[in-house]
């Protein structure tokens, strides 16, 4: 059992939110200059408000889908997302186990 009582490596589930920073005026832009940074903060204290322990919500690098974001994967589906102030909220019920928020999955074809 390690230090948090955990007998097992790994989450039940774990969501990564991208914070890549490209310098300003680069083409394919970046989610850090969307807010990205904020919402990952946002999304890790509401899921740890709901006493949700078994996840982990996490920055990440650049998950290369840059004009889409801000990104969120959340494994072990790999479901991809949109995450804003409105999706936050459906992306914490369904690490808690609701259903897949598919009103908030990247859209790359705009
Ligand atoms: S900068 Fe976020 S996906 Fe590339």
């Amino acid at each position: 059992m390690d230090p948090k009582g955990r007998e097992v490596a790994g989450y039940r589930m774990h969501a990564f939110v991208c914070g890549h920073t490209r310098p300003e005026g680069s083409v394919r832009g970046c989610c850090s200059e969307k807010n990205s940074l904020e919402l990952m903060r946002k999304f890790k204290l509401d899921t740890k408000a709901k006493g949700i322990h078994d996840v982990r919500v996490q920055k990440s690098g650049c998950l290369d889908f840059c004009e889409n974001g801000p990104t969120c994967v959340i494994y072990p589906n790999g479901d991809w997302f949109k995450i804003t102030d409105e999706s936050i909220p459906k992306l914490v019920e369904f690490l808690q186990g609701g259903q897949l928020p598919s009103e908030y999955l990247l859209d790359i074809t705009v």
